[in-house]
């Protein structure tokens, strides 16, 4: 029921860091129809805005919004999160001009995470036109993919994956287990996939300690390696530390660099994201993350 990832409220101490780390090295734009605010809006495809940057005095991915394609798919979520005694809020009508959309709810996971429900955000249709040149990101026709995927750290890893999967009707895709070193407990990635080809729209990460960022990190496509390229000239040129070399996932098939953001988690620029048809899908378990590269830099 669920469609899309179809966007994310950041809050965070250095706005503009985060302006200048989204126009000038991911190459993303300030959304043109978005009102005038405390927010920054910044637009990546059809659709009028996807990343906003909340002023804060703290730093974290805040807000996940998912969207669903009618009304009715809206209403029978309400119906399901009221079943499983899931406390909601509806958005006011102010919060939804300031997101664009038709109507949305908030409330939160097992974690703590808050997550919103929404249907019908605007499209504004217009170009993108980045400041560095990026001619598209790849979110499918007219934005329906939506505008990536991200990853959760949580302790109550068992209620968290049970309630994006039973509650939310997520679909698994594929799950991988860590292991740090021989002694070291065993800590579970597992990646889902909602109702677009992307291989995976949320993963949900076993992390033993606390994250303050709220996400491990978030991802988002481009159609193109030499984007990728010209995306890792730019973090080099505006010094921006590389955290992860450039390398290619075994899951989802995506050839990816990690770089650090403002917020403190990671930011996965990527190209070539594996998409299927979810009808008669086996879920997989794979043995390790990455077929080359993917060398991590610790801090
Ligand atoms: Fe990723």
């Amino acid at each position: 029921m669920i469609k899309a990832l179809g966007y994310v409220f950041i809050e965070s101490s250095t706005p503009e860091k985060w302006q200048h780390f989204m126009e000038q090295v991911v190459g993303l734009m300030a959304a043109p129809s978005m009102l005038a605010s405390e927010n920054q809006y910044f637009k990546m495809d059809a659709y009028t805005w996807r990343i906003a940057i909340k002023p804060s005095n703290r730093d974290c991915l805040s807000i996940a919004g998912w969207e669903v394609e009618t009304q009715s798919h809206f209403e029978q979520v309400k119906k399901q999160l009221s079943a499983n005694a899931i406390i909601f809020r509806h958005l006011t009508e102010e919060e939804c001009l300031a997101r664009a959309i038709q109507g949305g709810i908030q409330f939160d996971d097992p974690s703590g995470n808050t997550l919103e429900i929404f249907y019908q955000m605007a499209l504004d249709y217009l170009p993108l036109i980045s400041k560095v040149g990026v001619r598209e990101f790849d979110t499918g026709f007219n934005g329906d993919m939506g505008l990536g995927h991200f990853v959760i750290p949580t302790q109550q890893f068992d209620e968290t994956y049970d309630f994006y999967l039973n509650v939310l009707g997520f679909g698994q895709t594929d799950t991988m287990r860590f292991q740090f070193a021989p002694e070291a407990p065993e800590q579970r990635l597992h990646f889902l996939h909602v109702n677009n080809p992307r291989h995976h729209s949320l993963a949900i990460y076993e992390d033993p300690n606390p994250s303050p960022s709220k996400c491990v990190h978030l991802m988002v496509e481009v159609p193109d390696m030499d984007d990728v390229g010209y995306f890792i000239d730019r973090c080099k040129a505006h010094d921006i530390r590389i955290s992860s070399t450039l390398g290619k996932h075994t899951n989802d098939l995506m050839t990816s660099v990690y770089v650090d953001t403002p917020a403190g988690f990671a930011l996965e620029f990527g190209t070539g994201g594996l998409q299927l048809d979810w009808d008669g899908y086996k879920p997989t378990e794979s043995a390790r993350p990455s077929l080359w590269g993917h060398e991590w830099n610790p801090q």
